[in-house]
């Protein structure tokens, strides 16, 4: 079993994804659009929802309708890039309780470094979103779903704004059983491990680091 990828083409993400991928949009308005896209995600990624009957009374008549039923759900922002898409997600979203795993590509080795873990204690009894706005090589997220199953996490999703295929193959082999949901899938990663055209470096550009 493969995971599966879906790629988010609705047009107001693709249009804002647009903005968000030129040079030339600074820190402030990257930051907004980013929580924007993420906010749009968050709506389709939530589709599948399952939902219950309810016995309510409009004040018309008594009616049957609907509500979420199921486990709750956990956001796992992969730090820094990934905290700038938590508030658009918990603008749809805002029951989720935020779990935040730290992992930083090594320079060089472009390998995962984890230095920061805090999850809410019922983490493996959610359906987690975890979110990183960039899969370049797949390292981070990878890392970060192993050490989520490690802590016995079974219902996970990986959201990002921009893939590169190598990314996908990783999380493809490593946990076929994750979907991955995206904005685009780029065409490669360059000599230094950066996304081609990709945006940048996400982290730099949402916290002006750079
Ligand atoms: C970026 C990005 C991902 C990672 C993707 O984080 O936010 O977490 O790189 O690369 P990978 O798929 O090759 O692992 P970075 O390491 O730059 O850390 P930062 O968010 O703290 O800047
Ligand atoms: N991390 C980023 O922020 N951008 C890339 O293109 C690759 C990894």
């Amino acid at each position: 079993m493969l995971a599966k990828v879906h790629r988010f083409d609705h047009p107001l993400i693709q249009h804002k994804l647009t903005y968000i991928r030129d040079k030339n949009t600074g820190t402030k308005e990257f930051r907004e659009l980013v929580n924007e896209v993420a906010m749009l995600m968050a709506y389709e990624i939530t589709r599948d929802l399952p939902l219950e009957p309810v016995e309510i009374e409009t004040p018309v008549a008594r009616a049957t309708s609907y509500v979420l039923s199921g486990r709750k759900l956990g956001l796992i922002p992969i730090l820094r890039a990934g905290l700038g898409m938590v508030d658009g997600m918990l603008r749809l979203i805002p029951a989720a309780k935020v779990g935040h795993v730290g992992v930083y590509r090594d320079p060089k080795t472009l390998e995962p470094v984890e230095y920061y873990v805090k999850l809410p204690p019922d983490t493996h009894e959610r359906d987690l979103i975890v979110i990183d706005p960039m899969l370049a090589t797949g390292g981070s997220a990878s890392a970060t779903l192993s050490l989520l199953k490690a802590k016995g996490a079974r219902s996970i999703k990986l959201m990002c704004l921009i893939a590169a295929p190598e990314g996908i193959a990783k999380i493809e082999k490593n946990h076929p059983d994750v979907d991955i949901y995206v904005a685009a899938v780029d065409e490669r990663l360059n000599e230094h491990g950066y996304i081609v055209p990709g945006l940048g470096d996400a982290g730099d550009r949402l916290f002006g680091t750079k």
